[in-house]
């Protein structure tokens, strides 16, 4: 039986995302959100497959639909500034939640979801990262976790490199273009949380914002929002480092990046979809995976799957939770570091950021 769901968000992106619940086994949307009753309206009736009445279980706000269906989980693709709030609300009428990244654009946001979490425990929190799910990246996953890899990581190196533009017009509500410390969370965010879903957190970030101003690119005077440099120490001293722009002048490796590890075992090589493993001196592997899928409906298909599988009989559950929360964590690591110019211990700043 699919898990009842709330799906918050039916325009734009958020679209998209409702069409790849209804495409999911594991999910199945019971009502809609949407501050924008006739625009959703329009987007509902536009699904492929969607549940027969779909278009007539649309409300304001998630208290009401959860008051009228029986929903067990809640899917929040809202705007970003809305995030931490529907959250929150989530969370206390009793659903497990997953909103897409990022699930809060300040400290004080984050508290505030880690305390209704804390009220909650039972429930599954996680930030929605859909990059992590395709075959391209679960590869690379393996080749840093599993036997016949890299082995132990010693070094490694990410590389993102795309021109994307935030203006929408004077009304823009991108709030990439407006709300600070937005690079590192919605653009650095979809690599390094690769790197976190394989290796865990770092346990030391200095970084860097880039000072890139560019009004046709929606690039204007709000801080963190076009790129950054980050360097990362592991436990065992391992150093990896990271150069991304969102505001450059080309893409040539898209949104997953170009990636580069040295293992004691292996040496790993990813532009994308295609992959490379090195071993005592041959390529051992060498394959062309998918990597996005076009509008991302796949990705986020795999990802509502793995979210339904984990609240339904808790497979990799406390993978999935801790390490996209931990995502969130290390990029406003990421902005601490950026802001306060030091080197700052992931590990405390992790504590102070989960505590009570
Ligand atoms: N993971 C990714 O690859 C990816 C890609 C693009 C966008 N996003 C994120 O997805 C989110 C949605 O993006 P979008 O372009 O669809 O945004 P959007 O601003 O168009 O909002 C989507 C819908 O949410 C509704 N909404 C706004 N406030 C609401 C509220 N308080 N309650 C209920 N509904 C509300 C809007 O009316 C709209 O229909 C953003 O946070 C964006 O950053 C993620």
């Amino acid at each position: 039986m699919p898990i009842p769901t709330i799906h918050v968000g039916c325009t734009h992106f958020a679209h998209g995302r409702l069409q790849a619940q209804v495409n999911s086994h594991g999910l199945e949307p019971v009502a809609c959100v949407d501050i924008n009753l006739e625009a959703a309206r329009d987007g509902v009736s536009s699904i492929n497959g969607a549940p027969e009445g779909l278009t007539e279980r649309i409300y304001t706000t998630i208290t009401e639909a959860k008051a009228k269906h029986d929903a067990q989980a809640c899917l929040i693709y809202a705007s970003t500034t809305v995030h931490a709030k529907l959250i929150v609300e989530s969370l206390n009428l009793g659903m497990h939640t997953l909103c897409v990244k990022p699930i809060a654009t300040t400290q004080a946001e984050f508290h505030d979801i880690i305390q209704a979490h804390k009220a909650n425990p039972g429930l599954m929190l996680v930030q929605g990262q859909n990059k992590r799910w395709n075959p391209a990246a679960a590869k690379m996953r393996e080749w840093l976790r599993e036997a016949g890899g890299i082995g132990e990581m010693l070094a490694g190196e990410c590389r993102f490199w795309i021109r994307q533009n935030l203006y929408t017009g004077p009304d823009s509500r991108q709030p990439d273009a407006y709300v600070d410390g937005l690079f590192f969370h919605a653009g650095c965010s979809h690599q390094l949380d690769q790197l976190v879903a394989a290796k865990g957190l770092p346990k030391y970030v200095t970084a860097h914002v880039h000072n890139r101003r560019d009004p046709e690119l929606g690039q204007i005077e709000a801080w963190g929002t076009a790129g950054g440099n980050a360097l990362m120490e592991y436990a065992n001293g391992a150093p990896f480092s990271y150069a991304g722009t969102r505001a450059g002048h080309a893409g040539p490796f898209g949104w997953s990046g170009s990636w580069s590890f040295h293992g004691e075992d292996g040496d790993l090589r990813r532009d994308g979809g295609h992959l490379q493993l090195f071993q005592l001196g041959k390529n051992v592997e060498d394959l062309t995976l998918q990597d996005l899928h076009a509008g991302l409906i796949e990705d986020d298909r795999l990802q509502f799957d793995a979210f339904a599988q984990g609240i339904a009989n808790g497979t990799d559950r406390d993978w999935i939770q801790d390490t996209t929360l931990g995502t969130w964590i290390l990029m406003e690591a990421c902005n601490e570091s950026a802001r306060t110019h030091e080197r700052v211990d992931v590990e405390v700043f992790a504590k102070k950021m989960l505590a009570k």
